[in-house]
Order: C-alpha cells, then sequence, then structure tokens
C-alpha cells in the first residue's frame, strides 16, 4: 500500500480532485454500497484543537464503511509529553491504515506524514483545511452545477480556510475573490501558487481590501471566523466589522448567490444570524457533505 497523503488540495491533481468529488456525490446518493469499502480498516483520528464536525465525521464515516476509528487528543498521547511527532507517526503506522491529524503547524503534519508509512490527512492545521474544501466543492457542485468560471467571494481572515479554498477554486477554473483587511491577506506562497493554478485552469485570483470589488455580482458569499484557533490575543473585532456578511452585502452579490460557511460560526461577527438562518444559506449541507466527501477521500487513499 502507498502512503499517499492529504496534507493539502494542492495534494491532488485536477483529474484527481474531479474524480474524488464525482466519488463523492457518488456515496451520498448510495451510502450503502460504501458499507464494505474500509471492512478490517483501522484510522486514527489525533485532534490538538478542538472540533466537532471534523471529528464526528471521519469517525462516523470510518465505522459506516466498516472500519474502526480510534479517537485521540493530543494532550493523552505521549506526543502531550515530549514524544517526538516522527515516533508517534512510526508507531500509529504498525496499528492503524491511515491517521487524520488537527493541529497547528504545517509543519507538524509535515513530520508527521513523512515518519508515518501510511496515509496521513490533515483535519485542519494553521495553514489549510483541505477536508472542508472537498465538503465545500461538492457542496457547490449540488447548487451550481458547473464549477468553471463560477466566482466565490471569501469575506474575512485569509485564513486556513481561505488557503484550501484559494487552492481548489483556481484548480477547477472559478473566479476567487478574497476580500480581507490589511494585514490579514493569505500567505504569499498560497497567493503565488494560486495563481500559477488559475492560469493553468482559466480561474481568476483577486485579493483586495475592498468588499465591494470582491463581493460585486458573486455567485457565492463564503465566510469564516475572525479568530481561528490558536490566534485568541487581541481583540479583531474592530478591524473586521466592514467585512460581516449581512443583508447588504448579499445584496451587493448576484441574485441567485449562496452563503457559505464552514462552521462553527459566530452570528452577529463575522455573519449576522439573517444570513445564516436565511434561505440563501447552505451550511448545514456543507456540513453534512464533510462525511460523504471524507467517506470518499478514506476509499481512495486506502485503496490506493
Ligand atoms: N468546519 C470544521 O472543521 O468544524 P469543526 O472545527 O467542528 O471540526
Ligand atoms: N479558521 C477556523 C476554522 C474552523 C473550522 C479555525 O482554524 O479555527
Amino acid at each position: 500500500m502507498s502512503d499517499r497523503d492529504f496534507l493539502s488540495i494542492d495534494d491532488l491533481s485536477r483529474d484527481e480532485l474531479q474524480s474524488l468529488l464525482e466519488e463523492a456525490a457518488a456515496v451520498k446518493a448510495d451510502p450503502r454500497a460504501w458499507a464494505d469499502r474500509l471492512r478490517d480498516r483501522q484510522v486514527a483520528l489525533i485532534f490538538e484543537k478542538a472540533s466537532t464536525r471534523t471529528r464526528v465525521s471521519f469517525e462516523v464515516a470510518v465505522t459506516s464503511m466498516g472500519g474502526h476509528a480510534v479517537v485521540l487528543r493530543g494532550d493523552e498521547l505521549q506526543l502531550g509529553r515530549g514524544e517526538t511527532l516522527e515516533d508517534t507517526g512510526r508507531v500509529l503506522s504498525r496499528y492503524v491504515d491511515a491517521i487524520v491529524v488537527r493541529t497547528f503547524g504545517q509543519d507538524r503534519l509535515e513530520r508527521l506524514a513523512d515518519a508515518a508509512s501510511v496515509p496521513v490527512i490533515n483535519g485542519l492545521s494553521d495553514f489549510a483545511h483541505p477536508c472542508q474544501c472537498l465538503a465545500d466543492l461538492q457542496t457547490l457542485r449540488e447548487k451550481k452545477g458547473e464549477l468553471r468560471g463560477l466566482s466565490l467571494a471569501y469575506v474575512g481572515d485569509g485564513n486556513n480556510v481561505a488557503h484550501s479554498l484559494m487552492f481548489g477554486g483556481t484548480k477547477l477554473g472559478m473566479d476567487v475573490r478574497l476580500a480581507c483587511p490589511t494585514g490579514y491577506e493569505p500567505f504569499p506562497q498560497v497567493v503565488e501558487r494560486s495563481v500559477e493554478l488559475a492560469a493553468e485552469s482559466g480561474g481568476r485570483l483577486t485579493i483586495t481590501d475592498d468588499v465591494e470589488r470582491a463581493v460585486a455580482g458573486a455567485d457565492v458569499l463564503y465566510t469564516d471566523v475572525w479568530v481561528s484557533m490558536g490566534q485568541e490575543e487581541g481583540d479583531r473585532r474592530r478591524t473586521f466589522a466592514p467585512y460581516q456578511v449581512g443583508p447588504a452585502m448579499i445584496d451587493l452579490a448576484g441574485d441567485d448567490v449562496i452563503v457559505m460557511h464552514c462552521l462553527p460560526a459566530h452570528r452577529g461577527e463575522e455573519i449576522t444570524a439573517d444570513a445564516i438562518d436565511g434561505p440563501r444559506s447552505v451550511v448545514w449541507d456543507q456540513a453534512e457533505n464533510r462525511l460523504h466527501s471524507q467517506k470518499a477521500l478514506l476509499a481512495w487513499l486506502l485503496e490506493q
């Protein structure tokens, strides 16, 4: 078995990403047909940060495909007492068929993945949230059909979720527009790579601090928390206030705009209650699709 990892959306070629999204749709349409895909397979899930969706959807994905999930908090492993990531990766590879990790720096994931001989999946890092992006792209296909040419305005912090949307969207030929306050832009290397991906796919990438420029006529309006896990110091509310997704911003977007949020949401901060709970919101479908897309991801990685 190979140990193909999934640490970033950019670890997949365009064809692999597209076929994974097709598989995600297939598993959603007929979950029973997938009931044995992970029979006798073991998956470890390590969480160094809080989680509701990732933790539950991965455990349910594994068990409902006939496998077994071992869910571990970082502080209950010897990792929390100084055992190295490398030793943890080597040892877990002797017990399980894949490892899902939610952690801080991407370097932590890379160290574990380099030492592990089984696939390692990024369940969120400070750098990227590729599993969320898979579910988001699945949701976009359901709601909008063809992704090529679709305009997605991401408004808020240029964070892990933004990075993965930039990679995934530009890889598939979308028009990705980010409106971020000065000082909260995405990482330069993500911008640089996404520009390359857009050039290859016929997509577009715009980074601006001007909400109107990003949102005007957009097919999709996406936001995430202003304060990601591990970045709690300081008060960002004043800086981010003009970036709140609410009725006025929705009016600026296209007539059929849908509103997306990876959750957890803070109503009254990055999004108003009427926007997230209103008729344009697809956030519950996004959350559900974590389950289906991760089933497709696990089956694909474990069958390499
Ligand atoms: N969207 C997401 O990853 O949610 P959790 O933090 O609850 O896993
Ligand atoms: N950007 C958020 C996403 C949570 C799913 C965070 O990293 O906390």
